[in-house]
C-alpha cells in the first residue's frame, strides 16, 4: 500500500538525517477537484476532528471549516500533521498524493501528503513519521522543531498541490511559524505575495517560547527578523504571529478585550494592545447536528426542547449508572472538564462541601492535575450518596452527563470561549458559569442560565444556592431549560463573521 511505502521511506529519511536528499521534482496533484469562484481559504492546525482531538481546538477546526464551506462562497482546506493516533478507519480512507522534501536549516525532511475530502472541505495530512509517529499530539521536547517542520511543510505544498490560498488561517502556536515564514520568506516569491495570514489565539496560555539560541539553527528565521519573534529575552511564536499577519483575532469578542490586560494575557498584553487595531473577537459555534438531543444515540433517551420526557429518564439511568441514588426531584449538577486551576477548580474544592448540605447530587467527569483528581475521589467516598467522581475522559459518558444533569458548572477564572456551557444548553441542562470569555458572550443570566462576576467562592456558592432554589418551581424551570435548549450555538453567525472578517482583509 501507498501508506506504508511512505512510511518507510520516512523511517529512513529520519535515520539519514544529516543526509541530503535530492528533493523530489515538485509535481501537481494531479486528481485536485477544481472549486471555481471561491475565495481559497487554508486552515492551517495542529488538531481537527474527527480525525484527532485533544481539545476545543479540533471541534473549532472541524465544524468552522464545515460550515465555511456550507456557504458554498469558499474553498476551504484544513492542514494538519499525520499523527499516528488518527484512527486507522481514517488513514485507509485517505489518498496519498505524493512526497515531496523541506528545507528547515541544515534539514531537508521527508513530507509525505496526503488527503481526504469530508463535508465539502479538503484536509490534507503532512506525513514524517520521525517527527509524527509518537503517541498524542504535543509535549515532546522537540515540539518546537516538530511545528516548524510543519509549518514550513504547510507553504512547501502549496505549488505541489498548485493551490495558494487567499487567507491562510493559523491556529494558536503550533501554526505561528508558517504566517511567520510567509510574511519573512516566502511573500517574496510571486505566487506567494497575496496571501494573507490570520491569526486565531485559543488560547494565549501558551505561546510557544523558546531559546534565542537556536533562531536560525532550528527554526531557520534570519537575524534580521529577530525583533518580530523575539520577546522578553526568548523566541515567542505567537507573538511572531501577531505582529506579522494582517488581522488576527481570538474566540470571544470578551476575550479579546480581556487579553489587552496583564490579568489574562500571560504577559503578551502590550503585543496585544500595540496590535489592537487588527485585532478581532469571534464567538466560536458548535456543530449543532453532532449535538442534538433529538438524535443523539449515545443518550439513553431522545427528548426535544418542547417534550423533555426523555430527559427525565437519561437522569434516572444515568444516576442508576453512577451508583446515585435514583431521586427524580434532586438536581444534578455536573462539571465536565479539564481539572486544572483555570477551569475554576480552586473555587469548587473552596465551598462544594457547604453546597453538598443542600439536596443536590455532583457528578464529575475528567482527568487533570493531580491534586483535583484525589480531592474528587476523596468526596466521592466521603459522599457516596451524593457525588460521583469519573476520573476519566470518555467522550459517551460526557454526552450522558450532558443530557442527565439538570444544571453544569462552569466557573473558569479565564476561558477564551468554552464549548461545554454551549453543549450542556444543547442538552436542556442549564449553566452556571462565570463572566468570562466566551462564558460571558454566551450565557446571560436567567435567559439561558446563571452567572457571577468576581472570582469567589461564595460568590459562586451563593448562584449554585439560587439555581437550586430555582429548580424547584417547576414551571419556571421548565421555561428556563427551554430558553438554554432552545439558545442558538451554530455556526450560522460566526461563520458569517468569519466570511466578513477573510473579505475585509481580501480587500
Ligand atoms: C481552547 C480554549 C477554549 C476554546 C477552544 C476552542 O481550548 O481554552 O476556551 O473554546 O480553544 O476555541
Amino acid at each position: 500500500m501507498a501508506a506504508t511505502t511512505t512510511k518507510k521511506t520516512a523511517a529512513k529519511t529520519a535515520a539519514k538525517k544529516t543526509a541530503q536528499p535530492k528533493p523530489a521534482a515538485v509535481k501537481k496533484a494531479a486528481e485536485e477537484p477544481a472549486f471555481t469562484g471561491k475565495k481559497k481559504i487554508l486552515f492551517v492546525a495542529s488538531e481537527a476532528t474527527p480525525f484527532i482531538q485533544t481539545g476545543g481546538l479540533a471541534e473549532v477546526i472541524g465544524s468552522l471549516s464545515k460550515a465555511l464551506a456550507a456557504t458554498d462562497k469558499f474553498d476551504v482546506r484544513v492542514v494538519i500533521p499525520l499523527y499516528s493516533d488518527i484512527k486507522k478507519e481514517f488513514r485507509d480512507k485517505f489518498t496519498y498524493l505524493g512526497n515531496l522534501y523541506v528545507h528547515l536549516a541544515w534539514r531537508n525532511q521527508y513530507c509525505g501528503v496526503f488527503s481526504y475530502e469530508k463535508d465539502g472541505v479538503i484536509f490534507y495530512f503532512i506525513d514524517n513519521e520521525f517527527y509524527f509517529k509518537r503517541p498524542g499530539c504535543y509535549g515532546y521536547f522537540d515540539d518546537g522543531e516538530r511545528f516548524a517542520f510543519f509549518s514550513r511543510a504547510v507553504l512547501e505544498i502549496m505549488p505541489f498541490l498548485n493551490f495558494y490560498p487567499e487567507v491562510m488561517h493559523c491556529h494558536d502556536w503550533q501554526a505561528a511559524l508558517a504566517a511567520i515564514y510567509l510574511k519573512t520568506n516566502y511573500c517574496f516569491r510571486e505566487e506567494y505575495q497575496f496571501i494573507r495570514a490570520l491569526f486565531t489565539i485559543h488560547n494565549i496560555e501558551y505561546q510557544g517560547q523558546y531559546s534565542l539560541d537556536i533562531l536560525s539553527s532550528l527554526f531557520d528565521i534570519y537575524g534580521k527578523y529577530q525583533y518580530l519573534v523575539e520577546y522578553n529575552n526568548s523566541i515567542n511564536l505567537m507573538k511572531g504571529a501577531i505582529e506579522v499577519c494582517e488581522r488576527f483575532s481570538t474566540v470571544s469578542p470578551k476575550y479579546a478585550e480581556e487579553i489587552k490586560d496583564p490579568y489574562y494575557a500571560h504577559g503578551l498584553d502590550p503585543i496585544i494592545r500595540n496590535n489592537a487595531f487588527k485585532l478581532r473577537g469571534i464567538l466560536n459555534g458548535i456543530d449543532d447536528v453532532g449535538y442534538n438531543c433529538e438524535l443523539d444515540s449515545h443518550l439513553f433517551a431522545n427528548f426535544t426542547p418542547d417534550d423533555m420526557s426523555g430527559k427525565a429518564v437519561c437522569k434516572k439511568e444515568l444516576q442508576k449508572m453512577l451508583n446515585l441514588p435514583v431521586k427524580p426531584d434532586t438536581p444534578i449538577i455536573s462539571m465536565i472538564s479539564r481539572l486544572v486551576s483555570h477551569k475554576g477548580l480552586d473555587l469548587v474544592t473552596n465551598v462544594i462541601e457547604e453546597a453538598l448540605q443542600d439536596d443536590i447530587q455532583l457528578v464529575i467527569l475528567g482527568t487533570g492535575d493531580y491534586q483535583y483528581e484525589s480531592f474528587f475521589r476523596a468526596l466521592a467516598q466521603k459522599y457516596p450518596d451524593k457525588v460521583s467522581a469519573n476520573i476519566v475522559f470518555n467522550g459517551d459518558l460526557s454526552r450522558k452527563i450532558y443530557s442527565g444533569s439538570d444544571i453544569f458548572l462552569m466557573p473558569s477564572k479565564s476561558e477564551p470561549c468554552g464549548l461545554s456551557q454551549m453543549i450542556a444548553c444543547r442538552y436542556a441542562t442549564v449553566p452556571i458559569v462565570r463572566e468570562t470569555g466566551g462564558l460571558f458572550d454566551s450565557i446571560k443570566p436567567l435567559e439561558n442560565g446563571y452567572t457571577f462576576s468576581n472570582y469567589n467562592a461564595h460568590d459562586m456558592l451563593y448562584v449554585i444556592r439560587q439555581a437550586v432554589k430555582d429548580y424547584k418551581n417547576k414551571k419556571e424551570w421548565s421555561k428556563l431549560r427551554y430558553r438554554a435548549a432552545t439558545s442558538d450555538f451554530s455556526w450560522r453567525k460566526s461563520a458569517k463573521d468569519y466570511e466578513n472578517l477573510y473579505l475585509e482583509m481580501l480587500k
